[in-house]
């Protein structure tokens, strides 16, 4: 054992019958185990996992099967009362033919899985785990990129991060994120409430509800904005990230209707190909995805769009490929993150076959890269001439500039006094670059006195009532509209 792989935490029997395939499958069993800190045992006594690999061949195997159940049982029995909790499994060709059966003959049996066994291994040991309240000793290696939600910070300025919700019951197969956070987990509603009041009162006017399946948050995420749109002072609400499956009727109604909610939905795909979709257990195809987006616009026409792409997941073909670009052009996006597919040990997919060359994941990545980066530029340049509500929300790069950013989260500078910070104003958008936006102040005679700067009565956050007349009523359904 190298220095970097720490003494498994729990141990795993397994026993083997049959053929080189099932020989195979358990030693990739064994490899998609460790990260989630199973190390092997030859005996069954101190294992905390025992998995029997079947085989169907020969006569009697099921019989066989049984038997050693029974003594399995017998052995989980022991440990319990030493306070040790063991789970059984039965894989392989047995399992596929029986399964249910097994489960109702020998109750011990707390998992079944067929012969492609080692692919759903990992998300069934969590489940496991999480129906019994333990934790998962998981080993994964940090990926920020991947596994974490943006830093929670206090806020310093006049947008703020806050966790609604946490973890993850979706097992995509690329994903560690079931296995380190665990289960899906909303937090109370007052507690949110509570904490999106006292950053309103801290000058806060935007807040982004952050959670690894923000609209999965139990009680649904559309009251929750609905009940936050109500606080004074917060007038602009976002919230990140989504899956496909829990994006329901109220949620886009919410667009809708909600003016607080700002035309700007971060809604992960991954895929446009329904082969690697099914393979990365994404439980939406690229067409069901598809019609959802023209109902979220039917309800939201200008909604800005924005999604994850993995580009290279194993055996992605080029025509798979392809259909991702083609699902991109269809529904374009605004903006995206974009991702060569990176095998995490212990996650399905890092057993699966068909591993993608790093060169031609480079090559479909920058091919990717090339049509987003069309498209969000396009989405830019349309935004000239028109007049947008800008939350003002920092100085910008060069003395008498500030910046802010769109309804649809664009970066927008302009010219203007640093009194301005934390408020919402209205400013023709005059060019456009791919990350950015350049305007100006409209309509700029609005400004008291020649400048908002001679009343510093609100403080850095600029609740003062000279400004007031600069900054437009609450935003109602103009948000994001054209102004002029
Ligand atoms: N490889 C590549 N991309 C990944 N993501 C998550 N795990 C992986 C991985 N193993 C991407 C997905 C997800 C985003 C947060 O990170 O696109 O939506
Ligand atoms: Fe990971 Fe998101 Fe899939 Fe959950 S829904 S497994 S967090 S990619």
């Amino acid at each position: 054992m190298t220095k970097s792989e720490p003494t498994p935490a729990k141990k795993v029997f397994i026993k083997t019958w049959g053929c080189q395939m099932n020989v195979y499958d358990s030693e990739r069993m064994t490899d998609v185990l460790r990260p989630l800190g199973y190390g092997v045992t030859d005996t069954p006594d101190d294992a905390d996992l025992m998995v029997l690999n079947t085989c169907h061949i020969r006569e009697k195997a099921e019989e066989k099967v049984y038997s050693d159940l029974g003594r399995l049982r017998e052995i989980k029995e022991t440990r319990a009362e030493a306070g040790l909790s063991t789970t059984i499994a039965v894989a392989g060709c047995v399992a596929q033919a029986q399964g249910a059966e097994i489960m109702r003959r020998q109750p011990a049996v707390d998992l079944v899985v067929g012969p492609q066994a080692y692919h759903q291994l990992p998300e069934l040991i969590a489940r496991a785990h999480r129906a019994s309240g333990e934790r998962l000793a998981a080993d994964f290696r940090p990926n920020e990129k991947f596994d974490a939600l943006p830093a929670q910070r206090t806020p310093s300025g006049v947008t703020a991060y806050l966790t609604v919700q946490e973890g993850c019951d979706k097992f995509c197969t690329f994903c560690v994120v079931p296995y380190t956070r665990g289960g899906e987990y909303s937090r109370p509603v007052q507690a949110i409430l509570d904490e999106a009041k006292s950053l309103a009162d801290q000058g806060v006017r935007e807040v982004t509800l952050l959670g690894q399946n923000v609209n999965a948050y139990a009680g649904g995420l559309a009251n929750l904005v609905r009940r936050i749109a109500e606080i004074p002072g917060l007038d602009r609400i976002r919230y990140t990230t989504s899956h496909p499956s829990d994006m329901d009727d109220e949620l886009i109604a919410a667009h809708a209707e909600i003016p607080e909610l700002m035309p700007f939905l971060h809604l992960p795909v991954q895929s446009g190909s329904d082969r690697i979709l099914k393979a990365m257990n994404r439980r939406h195809t690229a067409e069901s995805y598809v019609r959802l987006i023209e109902k979220i616009r039917a309800a939201r026409p200008d909604i800005a769009l924005s999604g994850d792409f993995i580009v290279g997941f194993p055996g992605e073909s080029d025509r798979d490929f392809q259909a991702t670009l083609a699902l991109m052009r269809e529904v374009t996006y605004a903006s995206a993150f974009s991702f060569k597919y990176s095998r995490r040990p212990g996650t399905p997919a890092s057993a699966m076959p068909g591993q993608v060359p790093e060169p031609l994941k480079e090559e479909r990545l920058a091919e990717l890269n090339q049509l987003l980066d069309d498209q969000q530029r396009a989405f830019n340049t349309a935004q000239t001439g028109r007049t947008l509500d800008v939350l003002i929300e920092r100085p910008g790069r060069h003395p008498g500039q500030i910046a802010g950013r769109s309804p649809y989260l664009q970066a927008v500078h302009l010219d203007g006094p640093e009194s301005l910070i934390g408020n919402i104003v209205p400013v023709r958008i005059e060019a456009a670059a791919k990350m950015s936006l350049a305007g100006i102040l409209f309509p700029p005679a609005r400004r008291e006195g020649g400048s908002a700067r001679s009343d510093e009565t609100g403080g850095p956050l600029g609740h003062s009532p000279t400004l007031a007349a600069l900054r437009p009523v609450p935003p109602d359904k103009r948000e994001g509209e054209i102004l002029a």
